[in-house]
């Protein structure tokens, strides 16, 4: 029987110590670390949006560009929304309506003059991100589309998500209720 054999060569008192010892020294070195991945990571996939239920997708700031957008006053915004794989996807066939599993995000920050070039503008601090996530069955009633608008990672309120679809709806149903078009 393999067990048998296997309890006569049972290491020895020291190797067995030897082996504890390092199991904990591989976890005591694991463990923070992944509390601090979980951490990091906890507050930007954590927090979902009223009526619709959408989080910020993990990675997006990985995400290719479609296009950036500039905001007058008075919110003054430099914007880039960006999209997954499946979002670029469609967009290079020039698919419409967009696939189930289609996210787009919309970053933004304050349009900031450069310090170091007079007609330069830069992003400066971060402060929305917009989020449009596909799914035909689940969101039926809005086009589709769910959405969650986020600022410093958490969902704003339902008041202001109630106001999404209505406007999409209202300029951009003829391209399924998205304006950036692919930047040349
Ligand atoms: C008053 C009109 C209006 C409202 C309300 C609005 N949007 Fe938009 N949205 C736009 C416009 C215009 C763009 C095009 C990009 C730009 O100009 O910033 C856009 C772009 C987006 C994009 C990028 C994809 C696209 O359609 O181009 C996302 C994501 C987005 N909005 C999410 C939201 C969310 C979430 C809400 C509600 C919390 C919301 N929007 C409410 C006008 C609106």
């Amino acid at each position: 029987m393999p067990s048998i054999e296997t309890e006569k060569k049972s290491p020895p008192m020291p190797a067995v110590i030897m082996l504890t010892a390092l199991l904990l020294v591989v976890l005591l070195t694991c463990v923070p670390y992944l509390v601090s991945i979980a951490l990091a990571e906890g507050p930007a996939t954590a927090a979902a949006s009223p009526i619709f239920g959408v989080t910020i997708p993990a990675g997006y700031k990985q995400w290719e560009l479609i296009a950036p957008a500039e905001e007058g006053a008075p919110l003054n915004e430099l914007r880039a929304v960006v999209g997954n794989q499946t979002a670029i996807d469609a967009y290079q066939d020039g698919k419409l309506p967009f696939p189930d599993g289609t996210s787009l995000v919309k970053r933004a920050w304050k349009r900031t003059q450069s310090p170091d070039f007079a007609s330069a503008t830069i992003p400066g601090a971060a402060t929305t991100v917009q989020v449009m996530v596909k799914d035909s069955k689940k969101y039926a009633a809005t086009g589709g589309w769910g959405f969650g608008r986020f600022i410093n990672g958490k969902p704003v309120d339902e008041a202001q998500h109630r106001t999404c679809f209505a406007c999409h709806e209202a300029h951009a149903k003829d391209h399924d209720y998205v304006f950036t078009r692919l930047a040349p």
